[in-house]
């Protein structure tokens, strides 16, 4: 079986869970179940990063204690991944045990391997505690982190510990250039391509005054024992989450996917790589960087109050059409806007008028003229038809050429309008006020082919709608127990249907 490793950001446990991080676990959860349906061995990571300046400021706020802090917001995160049936196979804490054990070994290991990667130096300029980074000059406007206008920047002057990113430059440039698929898509690379380019600087790996973190497993020559810097050990989270440095846990390294946005690729496919050849270590095979929601056009930011509740959003149409709607409206491969507005025409457009229609009125029809008894037929000009959406439908998904799951729902959603097409073109009820049996079979047969290929199809986006289309035209099993290989097989003969609620009720 094909391993499939894939991995999200981890979110940083200061806040509630947003629409953005809810857009990267819908997306990564549709390639999960992708590849799950393809019959890959899928193991899903997600989880939270809970060291840090920016969440022991928040508990300072709160006048609570960090942990518990983190254990708040880690309970609901995961209680919000459940609710948008996000597939995770591990949900990883950087406050665990098994990742503090981890980020030792593997700065330990670096230490041995390559001693000369990590050197003590005194250190003066503006970290962003959003960002939880230091920040040069360009990426500041007006005195503030262009990515975070409404924080204060703080001038920060420690000794840390150093990693000599800059011995990696030719490495990192022979990697994203040698392998395009290692960094996709495209945009993202040139962008840091272009980054190598301008030179790259040596990075901070330790903090001095930062009590909220795990000990740096090197004291500095003065003797301080300092806090690894968030960045450093976050990114290990992929790694910790197998047990290293033994192969404990449930994932097997290297990963096979890291999903991200594009404002952290850069820590994803420079830093990152870099740590992981110092140390010796597989790299990753690929790295996804997706845009972002943006909320009517703007950025969603806390402080300037654009904001948008997730549980709102769920409540308006139910978690699948969110996912639906958020997955086919903002492209994975770039930025786009969420609207009330739109959400509500597409939910009645594509969902409930196109979709839900298509079943409601199919199963209606079996029912009515085969008494819920799926009729023999052969395949027609609809199966060809459907199975040219479904190659380009998996061109879309299979990584060929990235992640372009807006795409992969275009095509989907082709086989839903051929459907309703096929309908008034074969106009059943014709049929059966004519008597013409042989027609009528094949035309109901056909349709509910269609059907089951966009059950499986829709599955990895809208899972639970999915299985109770599956559940009405009785298909056997689970709908997420099917394969791909399968559809082109797929017949529908004899399956029992049983027509219940709407699949997307108008009014909801
Ligand atoms: N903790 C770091 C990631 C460490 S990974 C080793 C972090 N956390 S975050 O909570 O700020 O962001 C988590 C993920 O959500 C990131 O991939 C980020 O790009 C993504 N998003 C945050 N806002 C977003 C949107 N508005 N739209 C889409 N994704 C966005 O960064």
């Amino acid at each position: 079986m094909t391993r499939f490793f894939l991995t999200t950001a981890i979110d940083y446990a200061n806040g509630d869970p947003h629409i953005g991080h809810a857009y990267e676990k819908i997306g990564a959860d549709a390639i999960a179940r992708y590849h799950r349906l393809r019959g890959d061995d899928v193991h899903f990571l997600i989880g939270m990063d809970e060291h840090g300046q920016k969440v022991e400021q928040t508990a300072a706020q709160e006048g609570i204690a960090p942990q518990a802090l983190v254990d708040r917001l880690a309970d609901r995160f995961s209680a919000m991944w459940q609710r948008l049936g996000i597939s995770y196979d591990q949900f990883v804490r950087t406050t665990d045990a098994m990742h503090r054990r981890g980020v030792q070994a593997l700065i330990t290991r670096i230490l041995d391997r390559n001693p000369d990667d990590f050197y003590e130096k005194a250190y003066e300029g503006w970290y962003c505690v959003g960002c939880e980074a230091f920040k040069q000059d360009a990426e500041i406007a007006d005195g503030k982190c262009v990515l975070h206008p409404t924080r204060t920047l703080e001038w920060v002057e420690e000794r840390n510990w150093f990693f000599r990113l800059s011995r990696y430059t030719d490495f990192l440039r022979r990697l994203l250039s040698g392998n395009p698929q290692f960094l996709q898509p495209e945009s993202r690379r040139n962008e840091m391509l272009a980054l190598i380019d301008r030179g790259l600087e040596d990075v901070s790996a330790s903090r001095s005054r930062l009590a909220w973190g795990i000990p740096f497993p090197k004291p500095l020559s003065s003797g301080e024992q300092q806090t690894t810097y968030v960045w450093f050990e976050a990114l290990p989270n992929y790694l910790t989450a197998t047990g290293f440095p033994e192969q404990r846990g449930p994932a097997v390294w290297p990963a096979q996917l890291h999903i991200v946005g594009k404002d952290i690729t850069r820590f994803h496919t420079i830093i990152w790589p870099a740590m992981l050849e110092a140390a010796e270590l597989p790299l990753p095979a690929r790295v996804w960087g997706h845009g972002f929601v943006l909320f009517s056009g703007e950025r969603f930011s806390k402080s300037a109050g654009v904001r948008l509740d997730v549980d709102e959003a769920i409540a308006r149409h139910g978690a699948d059409a969110l996912r639906y709607f958020l997955l086919r409206e903002v492209p994975f491969d770039g930025d786009g806007s969420f609207t009330w507005e739109r959400f509500d025409e597409r939910y009645e457009a594509d969902l409930a008028n196109a979709w839900g229609n298509l079943a409601s009125r199919v199963i209606a029809m079996v029912e009515k003229y085969r008494a819920g008894t799926v009729p023999h037929g052969v395949p027609d000009a609809a199966d060809a038809a459907d199975a040219e959406d479904i190659a380009r439908y998996h061109a879309a998904m299979d990584g060929s050429r990235g992640y372009l799951l807006h795409e992969a729902l275009r095509h989907a959603m082709a086989c839903v309008t051929r459907g309703n097409e096929f309908v008034q073109s074969a106009a059943p009820w014709v049929l059966a006020k004519k008597g013409d049996d042989e027609a009528l079979d094949a035309v109901l047969t056909s349709l509910m082919r269609q059907l089951a290929r966009q059950a499986v199809l829709l599955a990895p986006f809208m899972p639970e709608r999915a299985q109770a289309l599956w559940d009405q035209i009785g298909g056997p099993g689970a709908v997420l127990d099917q394969r791909f290989h399968h559809l082109k097989d797929l017949d529908a003969e004899g399956w029992k249907v049983h027509k219940g609620d709407a699949l997307f009720p108008r009014d909801a």
